[in-house]
C-alpha cells in the first residue's frame, strides 16, 4: 500500500508559525513520525509540501495509479480551492482531509471546507497526531468504495 501525504501553503513554516495554534513540531518532525508509524504498519509513504495550488493539483492528478490513498492538509486552499476539489473528484483516488487545528472551532471562513464533500472523511484538531490518525485510517479505506 502506498500513501501520498500532501501539505499546502505555509505548512513549511510549522514550528515557527503560530505555535499556539499549530504546535512546535516542524513539518520534518511530523514526516519523521509518519515514516516511523508507516514502517511499523508496513506501508509506503511519500511526503510533500507546496505553496503552489497548481503543483498540488498536479500531484493529485499524478497520484492516479501510483498511490492507494491521498492524505491532504490543503491548509488555506481548503477554504478557497475549487481546483483542488475538482482534481480530487476527477482522479478518484480516496482522499482523507486533515488539519492540525480544529477548523470548526476557529474563524467562520475556516469552518467551510470546499474539499470535504469529495473526501472520504476529515480528521481535524489533533495537532500532529492528525497525520498519524489519517495514516491509520488509510489502511481501512476501500479503494472501490464511493464515500460521497
Ligand atoms: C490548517 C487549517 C487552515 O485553516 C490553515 O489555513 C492552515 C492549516 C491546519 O492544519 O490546521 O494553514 O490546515
Amino acid at each position: 500500500m502506498k500513501i501520498l501525504f500532501l501539505n499546502g501553503p505555509n505548512l513549511n513554516l510549522l514550528g515557527k508559525r503560530e505555535p499556539d495554534v499549530y504546535g512546535h513540531a516542524t513539518l520534518a518532525d511530523i514526516e519523521t513520525e509518519v515514516r516511523k508509524r508507516a514502517k511499523s504498519l508496513g506501508v509506503k509513504v511519500d511526503f510533500r509540501q507546496s505553496n503552489l495550488e497548481g503543483e498540488l493539483v498536479d500531484w493529485i492528478q499524478e497520484a492516479k495509479g501510483n498511490f492507494d490513498v491521498i492524505v491532504l492538509n490543503a491548509a488555506a486552499y481548503t477554504h478557497t480551492s475549487v481546483a483542488l476539489r475538482d482534481a480530487i473528484a476527477a482522479v478518484g483516488v480516496p482522499t482523507i482531509e486533515i488539519h492540525l487545528s480544529n477548523i470548526h472551532a476557529r474563524e467562520k471562513f475556516r469552518q467551510k471546507s470546499l474539499i470535504a464533500p469529495v473526501c472520504c472523511g476529515q480528521i481535524a484538531g489533533f495537532g500532529q497526531n492528525s497525520y498519524i490518525l489519517a495514516l491509520e485510517a488509510s489502511i481501512n479505506v476501500k479503494v472501490d468504495k464511493k464515500y460521497h
